[in-house]
């Protein structure tokens, strides 16, 4: 079985002529023969050029929380923009978003971004400005976005380089990162509390923040151990030091509190992004009181010209008020239970080592072994190779997860019951294939 992607092939050819590789941004770039052009979407469903249809468990790495074109937040965008988008003055849109996420998370302040880059780079700084305070600690596997102060040791890193777990080296993700940066990031392991203390007992003076994935979203949705994260919150508490949620992939996915109310703790900054808008570009920084406070004008820089803007804030205001009023994320927890049990049973009966992890909403699994990985070194013991051969031949199948195991699935309250037993089905033929072959 082979796809046609003539159209797609050519399509993508052309785009290499003016947009470097092909694509704008790298993390879209699947090689020459397999990375596709999508025209269009609707629910849990996108098709390439050549009309391949696709039940997709991409949802563009998290955003789409109801489904692609969702009517009601479509309506509520079109709507909205006809009165003009962008004013530099507060908008009343503005202040409902605000209070809505405030509602919803418990958060007491809130500001307004596009992205999340753009909200944890933001965190950060106020982390800084109310601590006075530089360094940070972050967690390997983990990513806050594009900025220099996080793109050290993310999920793009390889275990072989990270260095001993006692002492662990700062890995840049790219080029073009001043050096002098890395003496400003602590990075640790996951879920290793031992790590934790010895590290916060030698530094906590310098330490402003400790940024963390509640769950590791950019790392098969990697669980917390039970007591990590309150071990952090407690840590936090004992050395003055910011905790940092970066709910930019479970902020209204895994709750429609995010993590803080699924695991029961508040961090003193949440970053918040992806789902909030269904697949329009909005973020948000929520924080306590006391340290949003020091977004005081002429204090502590906090702007840009796109923030609060009319597209964005529509679309967060219908997404919320759905997400409030309808019981989204409990549908999407049931039918995603349905395909991680599916998947771990199919895996089981045809004899492969596996570990499913995460939660119905964003969940992932490693193949190679049945230890629970807890954190990003253990992550990448698991058969990497075989997994993207396993996704590819779904693909195949009209079945679209991300080809490389870190990125987790991620449901829609679009994907019915049929698209999860078809995704079954298809599964079932998938492991068949690659079974053969191993
Ligand atoms: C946890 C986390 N934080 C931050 C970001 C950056 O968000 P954005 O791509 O909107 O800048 C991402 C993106 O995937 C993410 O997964």
């Amino acid at each position: 079985m082979t796809r046609d992607l003539t159209q797609t092939r050519a399509l993508f050819e052309r785009a290499k002529q003016t947009i470097p590789y092909g694509v704008n941004s790298n993390f879209r770039y699947w090689g020459d023969d397999d990375t596709l052009v999508i025209p269009r979407g609707a629910g849990a469903h996108i098709w390439d050029v050549d009309e391949n249809r696709y039940i997709d468990y991409r949802l563009a790495f998290g955003p789409i929380i109801l489904g692609h074109g969702y009517g009601p937040v479509v309506e509520r965008v079109s709507s909205a923009i006809r009165d003009g988008t962008l004013f530099a003055w507060t908008t009343p849109l503005e202040i409902q978003v605000a209070e809505r996420i405030a509602r919803m998370t418990g958060v007491d302040k809130v500001r307004l971004g596009n992205t999340g880059t753009e909200v944890t780079m933001h965190a950060l700084r106020i982390a800084r400005a109310y601590t006075g305070r530089e360094r940070f600690v972050k967690f390997e596997g983990q990513y806050h976005g594009m900025h220099d102060y996080v793109l050290f040791s993310t999920a793009s890193t390889p275990a072989s380089v990270l260095g001993c777990r006692r002492s662990p080296v700062n890995v840049p993700t790219s080029s073009g990162i001043p050096d002098g940066i890395r003496q400003y990031v602590i990075n640790l392991p996951f879920n290793d509390v031992e790590r934790l203390e010895e590290t916060l007992e030698a530094r906590w003076q310098d330490v402003a923040a400790i940024f963390v994935e509640p769950l590791m979203g950019n790392a098969a949705g990697i669980m917390p151990r039970p007591g990590w994260l309150e071990k952090i919150r407690e840590l936090c508490d004992r050395y003055s030091i910011i905790l940092i949620f970066d709910e930019v992939k479970t902020g209204f996915r895994i709750a429609n509190g995010g993590a803080q109310e699924h695991f029961g703790i508040q961090a003193d900054l949440v970053a918040y992004a992806k789902a909030m808008g269904n697949g329009f570009p909005i973020a948000a920084i929520g924080g306590k009181e006391a340290v949003m406070s020091v977004l005081e004008p002429g204090a502590v820089a906090h702007g840009g010209t796109y923030t609060g803007n009319v597209v964005g804030c529509a679309a967060a205001d219908a997404t919320l008020e759905i997400l409030e009023t309808q019981p989204i994320i409990e549908t999407i927890y049931e039918r995603g239970r349905r395909l991680m049990d599916g998947i771990h049973g199919t895996l089981t009966q045809a004899g492969i080592p596996h570990y499913v992890t995460g939660l119905p909403p964003i969940f992932g699994f490693i193949l190679g072994t049945e230890e629970e990985p807890l954190d990003f070194r253990a992550y990448q013991a698991g058969d990497g190779a075989l997994y993207e051969e396993l996704i590819m031949a779904l693909i195949e199948r009209g079945v679209m997860p991300d080809g490389d195991g870190r990125e987790p699935w991620f449901l829609s309250y679009s994907h019915s019951e049929e698209d999860i037993t078809d995704t079954l089905t298809a599964f079932e033929e998938a492991v068949q294939q690659v079974k053969r072959s191993i």
